[in-house]
């Protein structure tokens, strides 16, 4: 049995590291920059943090466990489990984020804007980027403005993944794009709570 004092010690250590840093640092660049080695430390760590809450799954789409929501929605962190085949739509995060890989190969698609910045909800000219694939341990970051556009998930032939997502504010919206149509808009994220 893990000692849960002690692995929500460690939790609260990384929360509390991420908290100094986002409220220190004022670049987003040097933000991810610096929590980066602490979620490779916490994903090749003692995971017993993680509960069975956090790997929650839905066959019928990829599953978003809320781990820790600051009071004050200016840091979240997830456990999001992803089953073979699932995958999110087009979308962005108007914030900053370190994501870190728990479990299985995790495959990110970007999408860049063809005309610059994104100015409006429609017109929009995306074009794709490349993939990358995140393995057991990876870690990769971003940073808004401009947002870094993507849709994450697993192919259909690999096993279920577990994925750590720390944000810089309370991840319950995103922006969802329709390629073809060169549209966005704006909408609510569900996510269990523990
Ligand atoms: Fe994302």
């Amino acid at each position: 049995m893990p000692d849960t004092a002690q692995s929500d010690h460690a939790l609260a250590g990384f929360i509390g590291e991420c908290r100094r840093i986002a409220d220190s640092v004022h670049d987003a660049a040097d933000i991810v920059g610096a929590i980066a080695p602490l979620m490779m430390r916490l994903v090749h760590g003692d995971r017993s943090f993680l509960r069975a809450e956090h790997f929650r799954s839905n066959p019928d789409h990829y599953t978003r466990n809320a781990i820790h929501i600051s009071d004050d929605e200016s840091l979240s962190l997830y456990a999001l489990v992803w089953l073979p085949g699932q995958w999110t739509p087009v979308h962005d995060h108007g914030s900053w984020g370190v994501v870190g890989v728990v479990q299985g190969i995790l495959e990110e698609r970007s999408y860049m804007a063809a005309d610059g910045e994104i100015r409006s909800d429609c017109g929009i000219r995306l074009k794709r980027g490349g993939v990358i694939l995140l393995d057991h341990g990876s870690v990769t970051t971003f940073v808004p403005n401009p947002d870094h556009i993507h849709m994450t998930g697993v192919a259909a032939d690999r096993e279920r993944v577990v994925s750590l997502h720390l944000y810089g504010r309370n991840m319950n919206s995103f922006h969802v794009y329709d390629v073809a149509a060169g549209t966005r808009k704006l909408i609510d994220v569900p996510h269990q709570k523990s």
